[in-house]
């Protein structure tokens, strides 16, 4: 599972999935009940999960704000093309768009950018983001400009962090992020961090430059306290600069297949995706219309269809694969 199927804690496809399963298990071993009984059961489950679903293909749960297109690092695979030269133009108004995608339901929001805390109304968005009511908070950062300060209104606000490494060798790191002594700064970060007893997760994006260390990397992190299960490795995609440097694929490839569960990411620009990562498929900007316009949209509807379709034919191909590799196993061994 990518870093960022799984920046909500949570991957509803499965959950969806395994609730359904879990409810056939309990009730295959539980005590025998009527068919009557059983029947309406089954009959609440495939609504619940019918509603539930529909939410999630035609609401807004989860939303990523790319809250600056600037970052002081110039990572080579970068999908948002951030680096030093670029600064805040500041066209969104994110108090605001927090304020509407509540009113549209959302209860999970990460910060991200660019590099957000670049952005110096991050803290003053955490706290507004937390007096609304979103119960999940995150700030997807590099770690580099960690103040005391914005640490302790992270722990005041219940921020979750996520971060990004690249390798436990100082000249491999650098050469992903583009700047010397980035190494550093993110290791003392991550150990603040600890220290603070923020949560913190690591996503660990491979590329050719890093892809010998990848192991290792793994094995530093976990040396400095971080919990080997918040380590989630990924591949780069060909978007931004990635696509520089690994081949171009189709976007169903390019995504995980999680986006169409009420997802929505905002730019600097005010620009809407589906995904932070599907930026071929822009679904409105907020110049033009509201957040609660854009998620009712035909067209972010129409691609969360498409991604939804995808991956359920996909999870059925291996689901198939599986059981097709266990039969063969089993007719082996007798
Ligand atoms: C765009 S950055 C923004 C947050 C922050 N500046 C950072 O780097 O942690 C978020 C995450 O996306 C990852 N990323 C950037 N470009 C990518 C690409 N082309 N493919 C996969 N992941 C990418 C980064 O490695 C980082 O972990
Ligand atoms: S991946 Fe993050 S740290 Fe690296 S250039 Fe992009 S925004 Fe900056």
């Amino acid at each position: 599972m990518s870093a960022y199927s799984r920046v909500a804690g949570v991957d509803t496809a499965m959950r969806l999935q395994s609730d359904e399963l879990s409810e056939n298990v309990r009730s295959a071993k539980g005590t025998p009940v009527s068919k009557r009984n059983a029947s309406r059961a089954a009959r609440a489950r495939r609504h619940s999960a019918g509603i539930r679903g529909s939410q999630a293909l035609n609401g807004l749960r989860f939303l990523w704000l790319e809250i600056t297109p600037g970052c002081n690092l110039h990572c080579q695979h970068c999908y948002t093309e951030s680096s030093p030269l670029l600064k805040d133009p500041k066209i969104v108004d994110w108090e605001k768009v927090l304020r509407d995608a509540y009113r549209a339901g959302c209860r999970q929001v990460q910060f991200i950018g660019g590099e957000p805390t670049c952005n110096k109304q991050l803290a003053q968005y955490v706290s507004t983001a937390h007096k609304l009511g979103y119960t999940f908070i995150e700030v997807y950062t590099n770690l580099t400009l960690l103040s005391e300060r914005l640490a302790d209104q992270f722990r005041r606000y219940r921020v979750n962090l996520a971060t990004s490494f690249y390798s436990s060798l100082k000249e491999t790191h650098e050469e992903v992020t583009g700047v010397e002594g980035s190494f550093e700064r993110t290791v003392a970060g991550i150990q603040y961090a600890l220290r603070k007893k923020i949560p913190l997760r690591v996503g660990l994006v491979s590329m050719k430059t890093n892809e010998h260390d990848v192991a290792e990397a793994v094995k530093f992190l976990v040396g400095l306290g971080v919990d080997k299960g918040k380590i989630e490795i990924d591949h780069t995609r060909p978007v931004g600069r990635g696509s520089g440097i690994v081949k171009l694929q189709s976007l169903e490839e390019t995504l995980c297949g999680q986006c169409w569960q009420g997802k929505l990411a905002v730019s600097w620009d005010g620009s809407c995706y589906p995904c932070v990562f599907a930026r071929r498929v822009m679904v409105g900007n907020l110049s033009k219309s509201s957040v609660g316009e854009i998620v009712r949209s035909e067209k972010l509807k129409t691609f969360r269809r498409r991604i939804f379709e995808h991956s359920r034919k996909r999870m059925y191909a291996s689901g198939q694969e599986f059981l097709n590799r266990f039969l063969t196993l089993l007719s082996e061994t007798n």
